[in-house]
């Protein structure tokens, strides 16, 4: 027998327990163990098999670690199969997660029974991937075709008690898996119950796939994984019998998984786990939080402060007046109310979120006994400066001492206090309490142990954690910068925004540069701009446009009016026509001879600036590794999952073509498109971004 399934007989009942730790993922060892335990049941006399997984759960799926590679025997589907055609009843009791390749398992016994608490789903398409061992066929089969697409197209998980209404499991039973399944089979057993196979059931009910499939493409934003599992169930409802709607899920399972996407999405799971994994924390005890300060209650203090109190930590906040006070809570409650609409939190704890948890105060010395206080004032280095000052006089010795600055020198915030070790950047992002992503920040006199803090904190918050050195605008917002200046180039050039727009939408990302700028405010980086205009090297290239519209007063959406014009009582907004105007004038002014561009470079100069900022942030030692990177996008700017990130794009590109390009634009714009050496040094070697993050 293998290790990883142990093999008992209870009375009739051959009993295969799972034991892979941690999530009991179907790697070769359990299918091999599965398909042996089967075999020995029906050749010792059992009349029925009980299949549980020991610890936290029943099997979480495949084991993604195979994908990929080689596949090893028996896969996964023909197990499934063997399963559901043993002449024994088969029985799997569920806990913890059944998720993907699980909740196949189980859909190839015979009985399902599941503690109250388990979950199940199949998130396949979430990896890239469709459920591939006979999900896309008997899902439909247990909980008809509608409930079936649904829970594949999404991969939500669903509670048990759903999946009880749904006809997927046949009972809910409190107790351990063990024991509820072997009552359960005991008394199948004592009932004369009949094998009774899900493969044998009728085929589902048809519904318009067509009209399914192309609603699904559009809302995946160019993930093809759900809409091509929709293909795959109607397999189900079409083919002309079970082995053939089985055999039509392979060949579509099998194309996604030889498909970018499915890379990048896997790479984006891993990813999203091992970023906030650093080897120098490794036996760093993190500080004690139980409170927190904030500094500031504009829309980011609030949005931090309310993340805080919805992870339960009380937060004193403090703001310059009474009346800036008393609109700081007012947004905190404004948050905190949309969470109890949403159901989030319940009224009670609404109450007492608002209540004692939360104290808002003018006064420093309200900060004397909090563990750690995040500074989120106006981003100006003396101000902030001053904020610490007042911070080391009023803090305890030990307290975390952070600033939320996006741009500005940690250093020589830290330097205003008496304390710098105690000092750190966490950069969240606006709106705080719903984006996912924070950087925290290292300064040089950083302790480690502060910075395990900062660490975890995110994961107390359950934001995806990233480290960033100090460079102007970290990780983020200095690639940022890049690619939107080779956004603004292309317009001054001769593409439009919206063309600009509309290619980067198409690429996936929620929103393009110009309807960004629009929402965030054009005065912010106005105002940046004007900021960095005495240090600019004289031969960086200056579109004016951006500026011309901020000052005829049009700031986007706040105004009514920027890039788009918005209108009341509608979403989105329309072209503002008076932009190419600007534009013209601009390129008059600066003696550019507009010229057209394809879509395809468009995108291209925008994902090359892209990548070879990411390249300087990496080789610069500012992100540790490609993946830091490719989760600070992913999590913070809405690059879309499914390519894992600009590196990880870029991997797949190939870096050979990226340099190639870049070099090639460096002919017009030499000092912009100056390549990064990391990215000449990969490609030199034959290597790619993701050959660094190995051993991570
Ligand atoms: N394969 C391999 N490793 C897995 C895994 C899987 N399916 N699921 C989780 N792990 C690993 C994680 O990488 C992590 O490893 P490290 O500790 O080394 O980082 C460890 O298990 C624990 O995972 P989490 O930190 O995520 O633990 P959690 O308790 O927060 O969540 C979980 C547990 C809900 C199962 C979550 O891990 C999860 O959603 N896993 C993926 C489930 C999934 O997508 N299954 C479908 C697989 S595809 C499939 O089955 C295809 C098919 O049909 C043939």
């Amino acid at each position: 027998m293998s290790e990883a399934i142990a093999y008992e007989r209870v009375g009739d009942i051959a009993v295969l327990k799972a034991q892979n730790p941690p999530v009991n993922a179907l790697g070769v060892d359990v299918r091999k163990g599965l398909l042996a335990g089967i075999e020995r049941a029906e050749q010792d006399g059992a009349k029925a098999v009980l299949i549980y997984g020991e610890g936290k759960t029943y099997f979480a799926g495949a084991d993604i670690r195979e994908f990929g590679k080689p596949p090893q025997e028996p896969w996964l589907p023909g197990l499934c199969s063997r399963i559901e055609a043993t002449p024994l009843i088969v029985v799997s009791a569920m806990h913890g997660t059944a998720l993907g390749g699980g909740l196949e398992v189980a859909l190839a016994s015979h009985y399902r029974i599941a503690v109250p608490s388990a979950k199940m789903g199949l998130p396949e398409v979430n990896l890239g991937i469709l459920p591939g061992a006979g999900g896309t066929q008997r899902l439909p089969r247990v909980a008809g075709t509608e409930a079936a697409l649904e829970m594949i197209t999404t991969g939500r998980h669903i509670s048990a008690a759903e999946a009880l209404e749904k006809g997927i499991i046949d009972r809910i039973e409190d107790g351990a898996p063990r024991e509820i399944g072997l009552a359960y089979a005991q008394e199948l057993l004592a009932q004369g119950a009949p094998r009774r196979a899900v493969g044998e059931m009728p085929a589902p009910e048809a519904v318009d796939f067509d009209a399914v499939y192309e609603a699904t493409l559009k809302k995946g934003r160019g993930q093809l994984s759900p809409a091509v599992a929709v293909r795959a169930v109607q397999a189900a409802a079409e083919a002309e019998s079970f082995e053939a709607g089985l055999k039509r899920e392979r060949e579509l399972f099998m194309e996604l998984m030889d498909s970018d996407q499915r890379q990048g999405l896997i790479h984006a799971f891993f990813s999203e786990r091992a970023v906030s994994k650093l080897p120098e924390l490794d036996g760093v005890a993190p500080r004690d939080v139980a409170s927190m300060g904030v500094i500031g209650g504009g829309t980011m203090g609030a949005g931090i402060a309310t993340a805080a109190l919805l992870a339960g930590l009380p937060v004193v906040l403090i703001e310059m007046t009474d009346e800036a006070a008393a609109a700081a809570r007012g947004r905190i409650e404004g948050n905190l109310k949309g969470a109890l609409k949403r159901g989030k939190i319940s009224q009670e704890q609404y109450d007492q979120l608002t209540g004692d948890a939360l104290t808002v105060a003018t006064d420093y010395a309200a900060l004397s006994a909090v563990d750690l206080v995040v500074e989120a004032v106006f981003e100006d280095m003396g101000v902030k400066r001053e904020v610490f000052g007042k911070l080391d006089a009023h803090c305890k010795p030990g307290a975390v001492l952070a600033t939320n600055t996006s741009y500005l020198d940690v250093d020589e915030i830290a330097a205003a206090t008496s304390r710098p070790q105690d000092v750190i950047g966490l950069h969240f992002f606006s709106p705080a309490h719903v984006m996912k992503l924070l950087e925290v920040v290292v300064a040089e006199k950083t302790a480690p142990e502060v910075l395990a803090t900062g660490f975890a904190l995110g994961k107390r918050l359950k934001k995806v954690t990233v480290r960033s050195g100090i460079c102007d605008g970290f990780i983020g917002n200095r690639i940022m910068n890049a690619y939107r200046k080779a956004a603004e180039y292309v317009v001054l050039d001769g593409a439009s925004p919206y063309q600009v727009d509309k290619v980067v939408t198409g690429f996936g990302f929620p929103m393009g540069p110009f309807a960004m700028g629009d929402l965030a405010g054009l005065d912010i980086n106005w105002a940046a701009r004007k900021r960095r205009a005495p240090t600019r090297d004289p031969r960086e290239r200056v579109p004016r446009f951006y500026e011309m519209l901020c000052e005829g007063g049009d700031f986007g959406q706040k105004t009514g009016k920027g890039f788009y014009v918005y209108e009341e009582g509608r979403r989105g907004g329309v072209p503002n026509p008076e932009v190419a105007a600007l534009i013209a004038k601009d390129q008059e002014q600066q003696g550019v001879s507009p010229r057209e561009f394809s879509d395809a470079e468009v995108l291209r100069r925008y994902m090359c600036a892209m990548v070879n900022e990411a390249a300087k942030v990496v080789g610069e030692g500012i992100a540790r590794r490609p993946l830091d990177v490719d989760m600070v996008m992913l999590f913070g700017y809405g690059f879309p999952r499914f390519w894992g990130g600009p590196l990880k794009w870029a991997d797949l590109q190939g870096l050979d073509g990226i340099l190639a390009d870049i070099r090639a634009y460096a002919a017009e714009d030499g000092f912009f498109w100056q390549p990064a050496p990391l990215l000449e040094q990969l490609v030199a070697e034959g290597r790619t971004f993701d050959s660094l993050n190995k051993g991570s």
